[in-house]
């Protein structure tokens, strides 16, 4: 209990900066998280209070997509039962816990119920881990979190640098009243690193890059809007779907055939791809695994910098703050594994009064069960700052006038349209 304090106190220092940003995208994220106990069965424990479920087939999923979404759907659920409340999944009976406290008894909970994200595997697969429980998941969480660690996170540190580097001389090149969507930019920067980072794949120029992220958004709205409007089999609607995952589908076996063709040498260390190569043994788990983690880093990771960039750009006396913090402690020199931790920037949400007034797990953007907690969070954390710094030590991010910014709340927060800034040169 104690370590796990201390290590939490640690990451809270390192992140103060960007746990600001996270807040604000992870929030959905956070509530998903809490509905992570399912008892399965067909006659609900009468302790706990909730709803019956509306039909015996989908149970409240109707409900779920009359609310918006899974984020809105618990909101009001909580409102109205309580901090534990519960619900029907289809034919699963589910739990839906929603305080500090409960979560902390909840924390060494491993599994999860694979019906959370039942709606995302026409796109991850039904081998990815994001559905595997018990030994096996444990086991391949074991190996997936090496590459991962804070000791193997130091390797990545220079290919954050060199992509944060093209993404300033690219904004360098633009004139001050360009209009620059942001999202697109950020979704980018993050699909290139997890790409880099972690497959050892460099993209040889930005067209593959959109083409990826434009297919990517084409299936992730098509499997959203799907909850609320089920499209039906053979559908107009599903051919676009099935065209756009196989353009994904392809540019992912290319880069893990060229990783396969192109292996770490002795000396090398091991990427996260070559771990999975060599844990699971089924073709499918290998490419389900694979496209899991693409998804998880860049779907995340991008839109917490579109949002952190919109609040900064939305709160100019903040951003001067940060631009401050940047020159005071980094003075010219690039964020590295060292003087990460020198970032303390604080906007008054994360103050050390405001922190300490508040319970430990309040705020646990990437899950809060110990084994199960995402598995990128540190490698987020470091790729977003080291993108932070770079951009706003140079430039001042302004709005584009007479917008209006409205979130979404799929899996994960995304402002309904492009968000699109104009930047200025410090
Ligand atoms: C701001 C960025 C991110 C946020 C807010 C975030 C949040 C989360 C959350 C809440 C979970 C579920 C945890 C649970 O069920 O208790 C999760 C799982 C996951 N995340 Fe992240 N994540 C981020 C970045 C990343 C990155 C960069 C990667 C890849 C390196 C990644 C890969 C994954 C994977 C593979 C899982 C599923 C793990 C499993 O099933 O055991 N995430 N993430
Ligand atoms: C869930 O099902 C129950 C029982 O049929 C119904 O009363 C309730 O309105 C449903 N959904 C929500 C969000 O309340
Ligand atoms: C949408 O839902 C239908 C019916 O549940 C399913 O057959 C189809 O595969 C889904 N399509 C996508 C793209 O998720």
């Amino acid at each position: 209990m104690l370590q796990q304090t201390t290590s939490s106190a640690k990451r809270l220092k390192a992140g103060k900066m960007l746990e600001y940003a996270i807040f604000a995208v992870t929030f959905v994220v956070f509530l998903i998280a809490a509905v992570i106990y399912l008892y399965p069965g067909s006659s609900k424990p009468s302790s706990i209070p909730g709803l019956d479920p509306t039909t015996e087939e989908d149970g409240n999923v109707s409900d779920i997509a009359r609310a918006g979404s899974l984020h809105e759907f618990l909101l009001d659920l909580h409102k109205q039962f309580g901090s534990i409340a519960s619900f029907w999944m289809g034919q699963k009976f589910v739990v839906s816990i929603h305080s500090p406290e409960l979560f902390k008894q909840h924390q060494n909970v491993f599994d999860r119920p694979p019906e959370l994200f039942k709606l995302f595997e026409p796109f991850i697969g039904t081998a990815s881990i994001q559905y595997a429980n018990g030994k096996d998941g444990r086991n391949r969480r074991n190996h997936y979190d090496k590459p991962l660690s804070h000791e193997s996170l130091k390797q990545y540190y220079n290919d954050f640098q060199e992509v944060a580097n093209e993404l300033e001389k690219k904004w360098s090149t633009l004139v001050k009243e360009e209009h620059i969507p942001l999202s697109q930019y950020m979704s980018a920067f993050a699909l290139k690193i997890v790409l880099r980072a972690l497959f050892g794949q460099s993209f040889k120029d930005d067209k593959e890059v959109l083409e990826f992220r434009r297919n990517y958004d084409i299936c992730w709205s098509e499997m959203e809007r799907n909850l609320t409007e089920p499209a039906e089999p053979g559908s107009q609607r599903q051919k676009v779907f099935e065209e756009a995952y196989s353009v994904i589908k392809n540019i992912m076996e290319n880069i893990i055939k060229h990783r396969k063709e192109n292996p770490p040498k002795e000396n090398e260390d091991k990427l996260l791809v070559d771990v999975i190569l060599e844990t699971v043994t089924s073709e499918s788990q290998k490419f389900d695994d694979c496209i899991t983690f693409a998804v998880g880093g860049l779907h995340t990771t991008g839109n917490a910098l579109t949002w952190c960039f919109y609040f900064l750009a939305t709160h100019p006396e903040v951003q001067d703050k940060v631009y401050k913090e940047i020159k005071k402690e980094l003075g010219n020199n690039d964020v590295d594994f060292k003087n990460i931790n020198d970032l303390r920037f604080d906007p008054d949400r994360f103050s050390p009064e405001n922190v300490k007034s508040r319970p430990a797990m309040a705020f646990q953007p990437f899950g809060f069960a110990g084994k199960r907690i995402c598995p990128g969070y540190r490698f987020a954390y470091a790729e977003a700052t080291v993108c932070l710094v770079t951009l706003l030590r140079k430039f001042k991010v302004n709005m584009v006038e007479g917008q209006v910014v409205n979130p979404v709340h799929g899996l994960v927060t995304h402002p309904e349209d492009e968000i699109w800034i104009t930047i200025e040169k410090r």
